[in-house]
């Protein structure tokens, strides 16, 4: 049997774990075309979450664009344009879809392994404005001619646009407009999603309604991580599971990890226990090992110390007396620039007023080489 656990891509079917509360929430958000913004930390289950709730609509399409490290108006309109060219299999959609943007120059090609015609664009040398006004344009049509439900992925990378703040509002303007299509934006909480959303002075302010997606319930995971386990022979009681969410830090994709390098590291008829955790740790280390090097070899001798202390005694009052003595830091100002430097590096983030290890296998890491 294969490895059942997937990670570091989008899940569905099998690998997807329901969500049935968010799901029907979001669903109900679609069928009232009300847009969302979605945020969470990353690694989720934001983007397979929206997927899974829009492909329970029946009769409806989702046009599905990724933003991330999009940075003009060209790149906006070739992952729109993408997204449109996979609404159908079919080619009279296609054919339609090209006509709509004919002002962007489309072409088609054929994906070599699959055959899936893939949709591509040519926006560079128009109007920035213009060609944005197309892809909406195309939008629009479409959603005049059928049930659309629009996904923009790491819609926060909109602000890393070249000259971003007009196109920002023409979407917007746009968007409002389009009162049957529901848009969901996704993105996490830790970037610029905030600032789109919740600033006053920002176009989208105030335009979606909030919706929050956190870890799974311990109760819904638990078993459907037992499940798998069992389906290979391996058997996961509830506490030893519970243990694994606690190592992961409940992060969905991070949970899947471990247990990904769990299954590899045991055979079928096994029951699992902590020892099996410590020696997915070692699989897991020596995957990533040489990344976890590369980041420390970068920090100055303060910035490791201080890393080490979040390890060992937790991020949540870097500027104690007790912190600051953990660190060997000189003063609180000093250990907290050190931690802000860590933040900025991505190797730490704040949420719930606590600093915490982005990868909680890294924070294992610095911990078992005593950094
Ligand atoms: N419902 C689910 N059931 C089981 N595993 C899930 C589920 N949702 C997400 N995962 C796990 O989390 C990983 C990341 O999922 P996804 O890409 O949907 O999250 P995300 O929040 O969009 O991540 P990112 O912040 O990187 O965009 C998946 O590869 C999978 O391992
Ligand atoms: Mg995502």
């Amino acid at each position: 049997m294969d490895n059942p656990f997937r990670y570091g891509q989008v899940v569905d079917g099998e690998h997807f774990c329901p969500r049935p509360a968010l799901q029907r929430q979001l669903e109900s958000f679609i069928r009232a075309g009300q847009n969302a913004v979605v945020t969470g930390e990353r690694r989720m289950g934001k983007t397979s979450l929206v997927l899974a709730a829009a492909g329970r609509v029946r009769g409806l399409r989702t046009l599905y664009a990724d933003l991330l490290g999009i940075r003009s108006a060209a790149d906006f309109c070739r992952r729109v344009a993408a997204g449109a060219g996979r609404l159908e299999r079919g080619d009279s959609l296609l054919r339609k879809t090209c006509r709509l943007l004919s002002r962007l120059r489309p072409t088609v090609t054929f994906d070599r392994e699959t055959g899936v015609p893939v949709l591509s664009v040519d926006a560079r040398s128009s109007d920035p404005e213009e060609s944005v006004e197309a892809v909406f344009d195309m939008i629009e049509a479409h959603g005049r001619s059928m049930k659309l439900c629009v996904v923009f992925d790491e819609f926060q990378d909109v602000l890393r646009m070249e000259n971003h703040e007009p196109l920002v509002a023409l979407m917007r303007s746009r968007i409002q407009f389009m009162g049957d299509v529901p848009f969901l934006f996704t993105g996490s909480v830790r970037n610029d999603m905030v600032q789109l959303f919740r600033d006053s002075r920002s176009p989208f302010f105030k335009s979606a309604l909030p919706f929050e997606v956190g870890a799974i319930p311990d109760g819904e995971f638990v078993p459907f991580l037992a499940a798998k386990f069992a389906a290979g022979g391996r058997k996961a009681d509830e506490s030893f599971l519970r243990l694994v969410l606690d190592e992961a830090c409940r992060t969905t994709g991070d949970v899947q990890e471990l247990c990904e390098a769990l299954w590899q590291v045991t055979d079928r008829g096994r029951t699992l226990d902590r020892s099996d955790i410590e020696r997915a740790f070692v699989l897991l280390h020596s995957r990533e090992g040489t990344e976890y090097e590369r980041s420390v070899s970068l920090l100055t001798g303060l910035q490791l110390r201080v890393l080490a202390a979040v390890a060992r005694i937790g991020g949540a009052s870097v500027q104690s007396a007790e912190f600051v003595r953990e660190a060997g830091a000189s003063s609180a100002a000093a250990a907290k620039k050190a931690v802000l430097r860590l933040v900025a590096l991505d190797l730490l983030f704040h949420h719930d007023g606590e600093y915490k290890f982005t990868n909680p296998f890294f924070r294992h890491w610095v911990l078992k080489k005593s950094l």
